[in-house]
């Protein structure tokens, strides 16, 4: 018998060892399968903690400190000019423990949005491909009909929404977007956001857009999707956005974070997160409070992920696989028509190199019937430019050999 969650147990680091099998190699082995940080958060952020240790005993606002709010909101209109002053911290916005569990606990929310609307019929959940496998399976958690998307270099791995059937977008409750985006480092224009905001409106679903790796950019710094929708007017209608501290300020284990945006869904939100979702506690918050209020670690961050991807690309910018990412900090590499398996596994078994193949960050993509991550390899580059500079080198000896 599978129950629906064997459907998303296939989490992509238990797929990682049956792709790759094991590898002869000797010499050091070097994992870039893993999208974690290397940058550590300054010293202050332990200062913080054990100045509101008195605050242990006290159970947490769901929502969020009112100081957590407002420092977040305006982190945001410094960050999004046009934005200063117009995200209300009382009705607009939550803290959440981390954007994962705020992006899985959107797809319930906005199935009972829709399920109102749709009176009877299976609302929809629609998911990018390749992508960060949460939206997936909280599609399917929600007890949606959960369809994937394809992400394709044709198309500057922006949506392709005229590919996608209206009955499927009559359907559709929540449709996730990753901007800068996790596999691939692509960002997104403004106008592809305000074509998705538009689309959204019109259909009456909640865009979802996951801005987790929004201060990690390397030429312009990436648009938001609330300033996107702010400019079209109508303010934040349809329109959701995440974010969280745990690449902005490699605090990944602090586990804090926030989502803002339509305050019809953000009530909604707010009632599910008081039943289902963990309370940030409020010593962290106090933490989390004091690094949105700091910009000079967020630079330097952006400036170490900026060296190892220039010392990766110096080594293998010439392969005509490789593809220069605008923020985040992976390396989405082509490797040709279904080869991105094969090269992970060669580049284990030949150069002890870890790398995640794009086939198990993706679902199959109903309306091409591809697998649309199958001809990549992901590789994180988190690491000081020497070693990088090693990773490009061992990189273009498997794939030139
Ligand atoms: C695209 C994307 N979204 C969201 C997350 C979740 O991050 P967090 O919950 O730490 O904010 C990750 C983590 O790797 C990610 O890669």
């Amino acid at each position: 018998m599978t129950y629906r969650y064997d459907q998303i147990f296939d989490y992509p680091y238990h797929k990682l060892p049956l792709v790759l099998g094991e590898s002869p190699y000797e010499g050091d082995r070097i994992s870039m399968h893993i999208g974690e940080p290397t940058v550590p958060p300054p010293a202050f952020v332990q200062d913080a903690i054990n100045q509101n240790s008195h605050l242990w005993t006290k159970y947490p606002h769901a929502l969020g400190t009112m100081e957590y709010r407002e420092t977040v909101a305006t982190w945001m209109g410094q960050r999004y000019p046009s934005l200063m002053g117009k995200v209300d911290p009382v009705t607009e916005l939550s803290a959440c423990a981390g954007s994962k569990e705020a992006l899985f606990l959107s797809a319930i929310t906005a199935v009972m949005r829709k399920e109102k609307m749709l009176k009877g019929k299976k609302p929809v959940v629609m998911t990018p491909s390749p992508a960060y496998h949460v939206y997936y399976g909280a599609g399917l958690s929600a007890g949606a009909e959960t369809i994937p998307y394809g992400l394709y270099k044709e198309n500057n791995f922006a949506p392709d929404w005229n590919s996608f059937p209206k009955a499927n977008l009559e359907r559709l409750a929540i449709f996730y977007l990753c901007a800068p985006n996790n596999p691939i480092g692509s960002i997104l224009s403004k106008e592809n956001l305000q074509k998705a905001i538009k689309i959204a409106r019109q259909y009456d679903f909640i865009l979802a857009v996951d801005e987790c790796y929004s201060e990690l950019y390397y030429d312009e710094a990436p648009t938001g999707s609330l300033e996107a929708a702010e400019e079209l007017g109508d303010h934040f209608k349809n329109v959701i956005c995440y974010n969280s501290l745990s690449k902005r300020s490699g605090a990944a284990g602090l586990r804090v974070g926030f989502v803002a945006g339509d305050a019809e869904f953000m009530n909604g939100f707010a009632i599910m997160r008081g039943y289902g979702a963990p309370q940030v506690p409020t010593p962290l918050q106090a933490a989390a409070i004091a690094l949105w209020k700091d910009e000079e670690h967020v630079e330097k961050g952006r400036a170490f992920y900026q060296g190892s991807l220039n010392a990766l690309g110096q080594k293998i910018a010439d392969l005509p696989g490789y593809i220069k990412p605008e923020g985040g900090f992976f390396v989405w590499f082509d490797a040709g028509n279904n080869k991105g398996d094969e090269l992970a596994r060669k580049i284990w078994k030949e150069q002890g190199m870890q790398v995640l193949p794009g086939s198990i960050m993706s679902q199959k993509d109903p309306i091409t019937g591809k697998l649309p991550g199958a001809n990549y390899i992901r590789l994180a580059a988190i690491y000081e430019p020497d070693k990088m500079s090693e990773v490009g080198r061992r990189l273009r000896t498997s794939v030139l050999g």
